[in-house]
């Protein structure tokens, strides 16, 4: 999913694209555009992204004026994109 996401990014002109597996929080505010995959389970988001965003609150990750969005494979009720992006719009 990611990789067709980055290629739909790429065939706009001007626009350079890095996927990563994982990026340090710090590191975020280097991007102007953040996309996050994420699968949901047991109606939530994952530990690890959990811990992302843990990290870059405590660490005062400012991405005020970035552009943000979320996808992710899901079973049946599909939550942690939209969790995601609640996060990034409210928090961060
Ligand atoms: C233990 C377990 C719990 C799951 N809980 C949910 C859930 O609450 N809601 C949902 O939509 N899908 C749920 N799923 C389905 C997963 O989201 C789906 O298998 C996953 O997105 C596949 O992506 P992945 O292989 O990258 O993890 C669950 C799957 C497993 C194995």
């Amino acid at each position: 999913m990611a990789d067709a996401v980055a290629e739909g990014a790429r065939a706009v002109q001007g626009i350079g694209v890095e996927l990563n597996y994982y990026v340090a929080p710090e590191a975020l505010g280097n991007y102007d555009a953040i996309l996050i995959g994420i699968p949901t389970y047991h109606h939530d988001m994952t530990v690890d992204m959990k811990s992302m965003f843990e990290e870059a609150a405590v660490k005062d990750v400012n991405l005020k004026g970035k552009t943000g969005a979320a996808f992710g494979s899901y079973g049946w009720s599909g939550e942690a994109p939209r969790m995601v992006i609640e996060i990034m719009k409210n928090k961060f």
